[in-house]
C-alpha cells in the first residue's frame, strides 16, 4: 500500500510532466478534498486506502488533461465564501473580487445600508451571494439565462444561507426590464471574449461554457445592450459596475460616456490590469 507522501510525490511528478506550473498546489488541493483535512501531509506515512488512491489517480489524470481543478473538486472559494461549481458555470475568478470591493466601497461612501442590487449574468451567483453576505440588509437579485446555472445559484445561496432573489431570464428581455426602477446598484461581469479570443482559447478555458464567455465579435455586445437598456432602471445617483477583459477599459468607458454616465472610475486587479469600472447615473 502506498503512503500519502509517496502518492503526493508521484502525483506532483505526473502533473509536472504535463507542464502544470501549479503541480504542488493542485495535488495538495486534491489531497485536502479527498482526506477532508487542511494539512493532509502532516501524516506523510499514513497508508492511502485503495479506494482513495483510485479517486486521486483519476483526478490527477483529468487534471493532466487540462481539466480545471475547480470542476474536478466541484467547489471553489470566492471572497472567503464556499461555492459549488460545475461545468455549467464560469469558475469564479479572483479578479472579480475587485468588483465586490467596488460595490462595498460605494455602499460605505454613500451610506447605503440596505441597497437594492441587481447582479446581471450571475453564473454561479458568486457576486450576488457575496454581496448579500457582506451587506445583510441589501435586497439582492441575481439574473441568469442558463437554467443549469440557476440551479447552481440556488445551491450557493442555500449553502451560504443568503436570502437572494433568483431570476431565470435573458438580461435583454424587455419584459423583465419594463417595470424595474429605482435600483441602487447594477453589477455585472458579462461574457466579454471576442471572436478572436474564442478562436485561441487556452486549453483550460475550453471546458467553461461558451455562453459564459462569448461577448460578440468585439466582445462588447453586453456592455452596449445592458448600459442602454438598464440605465432607466437605476435611480438617479445609482451606480452601474462592470468587470471587463484585458484592454477593454477604453471601449467600455466610451459606452458609459455615450450613455451619459458620470463619475466614471476604473480599478486594477492584483495583476495591475484595469479590470472594473463604476459609473454613476446623474
Ligand atoms: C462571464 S460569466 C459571469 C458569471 C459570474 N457573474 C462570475 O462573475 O463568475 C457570464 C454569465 O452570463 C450568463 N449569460 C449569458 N448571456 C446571458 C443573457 N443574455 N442573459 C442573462 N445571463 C446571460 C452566462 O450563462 C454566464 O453565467
Amino acid at each position: 500500500m502506498v503512503n500519502r507522501r509517496q502518492l503526493y510525490n508521484e502525483c506532483v511528478g505526473i502533473l509536472k510532466k504535463y507542464a502544470n506550473p501549479d503541480a504542488e498546489f493542485d495535488t495538495l488541493c486534491i489531497f485536502q478534498d479527498i482526506f477532508n483535512e487542511k494539512n493532509p501531509l502532516f501524516k506523510p506515512m499514513e497508508a492511502v486506502t485503495e479506494k482513495d488512491e483510485k479517486i486521486i489517480r483519476e483526478y490527477i489524470r483529468k487534471r493532466s488533461e487540462g481539466y480545471p481543478l475547480q470542476y474536478i473538486l466541484g467547489k471553489w472559494e470566492f471572497y472567503g465564501y464556499d461555492f459549488r461549481i460545475s461545468p455549467d458555470v464560469l469558475i469564479p475568478r479572483p479578479d472579480t473580487e475587485v468588483l465586490i470591493e467596488n460595490v462595498l466601497s460605494i455602499c460605505r461612501r454613500e451610506g447605503m445600508t440596505s441597497p437594492v442590487i441587481y447582479d446581471l449574468c450571475s453564473g454561479s451567483g458568486c457576486i450576488a451571494v457575496t454581496l448579500k453576505k457582506e451587506i445583510p440588509s441589501a435586497d439582492v437579485y441575481a439574473v441568469e439565462i442558463s437554467k443549469k446555472a440557476v440551479g447552481i445559484i440556488k445551491e450557493n445561496a442555500s449553502l451560504n444561507n443568503a436570502d437572494i432573489t433568483i431570476i431565470n431570464s435573458d438580461v435583454r428581455n424587455p419584459e423583465l426590464i419594463k417595470n424595474l426602477e429605482n435600483i441602487d446598484i447594477i453589477v455585472c461581469n458579462p461574457p466579454y471574449l471576442t471572436q478572436e479570443d474564442m478562436d485561441t482559447l487556452q486549453k483550460e478555458v475550453t471546458f467553461e461554457p461558451e455562453l459564459a464567455l462569448f461577448g460578440g465579435a468585439d466582445g462588447l455586445d453586453f456592455y452596449r445592450e445592458i448600459t442602454e437598456k438598464w440605465k432607466k432602471c437605476l435611480r438617479n445617483g445609482g451606480y452601474l459596475c462592470y468587470e471587463f477583459g484585458y484592454d477593454q477599459h477604453e471601449d467600455v468607458k466610451d459606452i458609459l460616456v455615450k450613455n451619459k454616465f458620470d463619475n466614471i472610475s476604473l480599478s486594477r486587479d492584483l495583476a495591475g490590469i484595469v479590470r472594473t469600472v463604476t459609473a454613476q447615473k446623474i
